[in-house]
């Protein structure tokens, strides 16, 4: 079944069928003029203050410039124009608190707090082209906190709350952020989890640029205060005025930042702009998830720190004024039914996750979901890694009642918006296969020279012309974006990603094909651990590598040698796990550590980190003809097992 070439697939009932909005029309009219498909989607989803001429300029690649004469305002086509619209009165968020506080934000409650926190963050000074820095919980705040940026055309980055202080604060210097948003903290399995003391140690060293630190109070936890800097959000925002003009930004204007690991130790901050990445984004909700914002229910169970909160919890949902649910904790607070109590409460029509939380559900049973009524599901999505076909058909059966259509969305934070998925009313789709380019985005498998590759033919996955919603570059580095994404070929972007297609013409994602791991559908480098390693006293020498697991797609295994007189001692392992923990983030924490005399080396000196792979994967001593000395992965293997 995995092998891709004979699974079974489930067309859409005629029902659905019937009333989707995507069909075949549109894969002809993409095909026909892929530019002016992309052109005509822009003038129908979004509204132009000064409405563009020249859709697509290709004259500088890998540069691309999308719409880049036109005018809008992001936050205003996400909000004012739905309220003008007569749609205020619509929910916009139904947010659900771990602890089980709620709160709905009707489109123009939502428009009025992000015209207050505009002004507040005006008063601060910023201003166009001004990077603001968050780090958040789930909360309502923060997306009040991104759309109140969108609108000054200041840019934010958006740090992930589970990443350290460290990470922060190189986050902070390399976009040179001036403000900083945060909260006491917000609720995690049952308790509060502070955010503010890694803001206050992030900025301790007086090396970065910030000058204010907005603090939401969500905990009421006691947190450190450096007067001058630090304001509470609800003395600087709520004394504002509810009324804020929104400025017309060129299309190119940096919407946001948000850093992302590659193959070398330091993050890459990711780029994208306004009009083409809020275009793809608004049509993918309408095309992948069928989206009917007069009556469905959206939820999107990532977090606001990924680019999927980002593009499916910000930008798609709100510029298509949709209803969504935002949920702050995690599925198991207060205990293993609440993701499923929440879909009943709220009669969520869309759901929208990650094949790592599906294989979880899956082990802790069918009886859970069981208890609850999700009959009101009509679609499924998934994002973040491959899914393997088991735990496709169990949430199509399971959660989705053998009716939903399960959409396995292939995306990047690179790409802004999905780019490989099934559009659910036109094929039938197949469990473990992202599909078929969604309408106007090309894509070819391709081998190590670039030729394209027929069925069964395992290749790399290239996307050969440019998309709207694409990375317009890494932040402050031209040099890298044309390194990493467009010199492996000439002129096409390499996603990083192995795939082959099947008989059916149906892609299957195998992997990425390099030094990027992918932990519970988040991207870490071995590289970035590695460092981390060695920048421990005790270690001389690390190497990490991403093994196969079956909850979380794949685990950081790490194999170190340590420095000479380093104590050996049993909680090493513990030491060096808390470490990485403590320096990037509790998610980069390798699940174990083994401390060995040697590592794997070609004559060169380089690393055979496949061999250290199948070793974490219990595969015994692979091909080791390459190495320098063949007896080193003896000694490793008797090491690491014990034996
Ligand atoms: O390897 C692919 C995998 O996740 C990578 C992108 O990670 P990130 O930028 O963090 O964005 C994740 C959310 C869009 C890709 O290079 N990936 C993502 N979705 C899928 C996937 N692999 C297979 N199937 C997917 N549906």
């Amino acid at each position: 079944m995995t092998d891709g070439t004979t699974s079974t697939t489930y067309p859409p009932s005629e029902e659905f069928a019937a009333q989707a909005n995507i069909t075949t029309a549109d894969f002809d009219a993409a095909a026909a003029d892929r530019v002016g498909f992309w052109a005509d989607r822009s003038r129908e989803l979004l509204d132009w203050e000064v409405p563009f001429t020249e859709t697509l300029d290709w004259s500088n690649p890998p540069f691309a410039r999308w719409f880049a004469d036109g005018k809008l305002n992001v936050a205003a086509n996400c909000l004012d124009r739905h309220v003008t619209a007569g749609l205020g009165d619509r929910v916009a968020i139904h947010f659900e608190g771990e602890p089980g506080d709620t709160r709905t934000l009707t489109y123009s409650q939502l428009t009025t707090e992000v015209k207050k926190a505009a002004n507040a963050l005006a008063s601060l000074g910023v201003t166009q082209g001004d990077r603001v820095a968050i780090y958040m919980p789930m909360i309502p705040e923060t997306v009040i906190a991104m759309l109140a940026c969108a609108r000054l055309g200041a840019p934010h980055s958006v740090v992930f709350g589970g990443f350290s202080s460290d990470a922060l604060r190189s986050r902070i210097q390399d976009a040179e952020a001036r403000v900083v948003i945060t909260a006491d903290g917000g609720f995690r399995r049952g308790k509060p989890s502070s955010l503010k003391p890694a803001v206050d140690t992030a900025l301790s060293a007086g090396d970065t640029p910030v000058e204010h630190v907005v603090v939401v109070k969500r905990t009421g936890e006691d947190v450190d205060w450096t007067e001058g800097r630090d304001t509470w959000w609800s003395d600087l925002v709520d004394s504002q005025s509810e009324e804020h003009q929104p400025q017309a930004f060129e299309a190119e204007n940096p919407l946001f930042i948000l850093y992302t690991s590659g193959t070398t130790g330091k993050p890459k901050g990711i780029l994208h702009t306004s009009g083409g990445y809020l275009t793809q984004a608004a049509f993918s909700m309408r095309a992948t998830f069928d989206l009917k914002p007069e009556t469905d229910v959206f939820w999107c169970t990532a977090d606001v720190g990924w680019v999927t909160g980002h593009s499916y919890i910000v930008y798609g949902p709100l510029a298509s004024g949709a209803t969504q649910v935002i949920y702050e904790g995690t599925p198991d607070t207060p205990d293993q039914g609440r993701w499923w109590q929440v879909v009943e409460k709220y009669g969520v029509t869309i759901l929208y996750t990650a094949p790592t939380a599906i294989r979880t559900c899956m082990k802790w049973g069918d009886d859970i979901p069981a208890q609850y009524d999700l009959s009101s599901l009509r679609l499924l999505g998934s994002v973040g890694e491959p899914i393997n076909p088991e735990a496709w058909t169990w949430y199509r059966r399971v959660i989705g009642g053998d009716t939903c259509p399960v959409v396995d969305t292939w995306w990047q934070t690179e790409t802004g918006a999905h780019m490989i998925a099934p559009m659910p009313g036109v094929l039938g789709t197949k469990p473990g296969s992202s599909q078929r380019p969604i309408p106007g985005i090309s894509v070819k498998v391709v081998d190590d020279e670039g030729r394209e590759l027929g069925p069964d033919e395992p290749g790399l996955l290239v996307i050969d012309e440019p998309w709207p919603s694409m990375l317009r570059g890494v932040y402050g580095d031209p040099e890298r974006f044309k390194e990493t994404y467009w010199s492996r070929f000439d002129g096409v972007y390499f996603a990083g990603d192995g795939a082959r297609y099947d008989q059916d013409g149906d892609i299957w994602f195998l992997g990425r094909v390099d030094d990027v791991m992918n932990v519970s559908g988040h991207r870490l480098s071995t590289t970035e651990i590695e460092s981390s390693l060695v920048a421990h006293d005790a270690v001389a020498e690390a190497a990490v590598v991403g093994a196969a697991d079956e909850t979380s797609g794949q685990a950081v295994y790490a194999f170190v040698i340590l420095r000479a007189g380093a104590q050996q001692s049993e909680d090493m392992e513990q030491t060096l796990r808390a470490h990485v923990g403590a320096d990037i983030g509790a998610i980069a924490k390798p699940k174990r550590v083994f401390i060995v005399d040697e590592l794997p080396k070609t004559r060169s000196g380089k690393i055979v980190r496949r061999l250290l792979k199948d070793l974490a994967e219990d595969k015994g001593i692979g091909d080791a003809s390459t190495l320098a000395d063949q007896s080193v992965m003896e000694v490793i293997h008797r090491q690491v097992t014990g034996s």
